[in-house]
């Protein structure tokens, strides 16, 4: 579903979002309910999901200490109607070529990294971690981003400096483990572990490092509910598991290694994710999905 959209030209499409241009400085990013799962862009699309990752997005963007992007409120009458609460007006950024995630426990390819090699992209940690442990502290683990149909490829923080000069990796790198910190601080106010998450930073036109993209959605992040938490489980958590859960099961008929495009999902299947989604907005919140509904569509 790309949104037509007469007022402005469109600029880029991701797995996700729809980018127009408002001028040559300001662009309109869309979320779509768009996707994705082992690095396909679904046939079907998750009612509503681009509007809680706006959602989200937005309540974390204000919540955060850190310049961020956003160039008009969730309500910018430069926002046309049909997308309205699952778009944001942003200043353009010249976006750098790292996603930069950090990681408070160990999960996924950290976890698949640590077992191979004791260190996850180059960071040395201690012996006996396990699924799901908690770190000492919170680690960089850059990747570079892959293109569609790839997996993102874990990289050293060597590999940050020498791409971006050592003075810009290292603010990166402080950046991502303070934006984190005050993250999973919030999440643990409502009784959520933020796991691990993913920032993308860009230079505006003065130099400066400005948060992009999204943050801190579902998409972008492992949340885990706090009071379930268990270290040497997979931890169940608000993201697309369950799409992933029923993709690799038996019902789906799909081999994930086929290079196959995924099967259309279930009416149920969409429903419980879509739930999903919603209910980590309103618990990591603390509001009602359906007030931002209003709030945007309130002018
Ligand atoms: N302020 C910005 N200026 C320019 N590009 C941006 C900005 N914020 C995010 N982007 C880029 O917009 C795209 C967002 O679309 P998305 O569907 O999430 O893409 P992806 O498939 O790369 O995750 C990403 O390529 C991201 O780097
Ligand atoms: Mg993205």
């Amino acid at each position: 579903m790309r949104p037509d959209l007469s007022e402005y030209t469109h600029f880029s499409a991701g797995k996700v979002r729809e980018i127009y241009e408002i001028d040559d400085a300001t662009l309109l990013m869309v979320a779509t309910d768009r996707i994705s799962a082992y690095d396909h862009v679904l046939d079907t699309d998750i009612p509503d999901k681009g509007r809680v990752l706006t959602a989200m997005s937005d309540f974390f963007f204000d919540a955060l200490d850190f310049p961020n992007h956003l160039a008009g409120p969730a309500d910018d009458e430069r926002i046309p109607e049909k997308v309205v609460g699952r778009a944001m007006v942003c200043h353009k950024l010249e976006m750098l070529p790292f996603e930069c995630v950090v990681r408070g426990y160990l999960t996924g390819s950290g976890l698949k990294e640590y077992r191979e090699n004791g260190a996850v992209c180059g960071v040395g940690l201690p012996e006996g971690l396990t699924e799901a442990s908690k770190l000492p502290e919170p680690i960089f683990t850059p990747a570079t981003k892959a293109e569609l149909g790839d997996h993102d490829e874990n990289v050293s923080f060597a590999r940050v400096v020498a791409d971006l000069g050592e003075e810009r990796a290292e603010e990166l790198k402080a950046a991502s483990i303070a934006i984190y910190s005050q993250a999973a601080e919030i999440a643990a106010q409502h009784g959520i572990i933020l796991a691990d998450t993913k920032f993308e930073f860009g230079l505006d036109a003065a130099g400066n490092l400005v948060l992009g993209d999204e943050v801190l959605t579902p998409d972008s992040s492992r949340y885990w509910p706090a009071d379930s938490y268990e270290e040497g489980k997979v931890q169940p958590s608000f993201d697309k598991q369950y799409v992933r859960n029923w993709l690799t099961g038996p019902k789906s008929g799909w081999d994930i290694d086929s290079r196959t495009p995924p099967p259309e999902l279930p009416g149920s299947v969409i429903e419980a994710t879509r739930e999903r989604y919603i209910e980590a907005y309103e618990r990591i919140s603390g509001r009602r999905f359906a007030d931002w509904i209003g709030a945007c569509a309130g002018y």
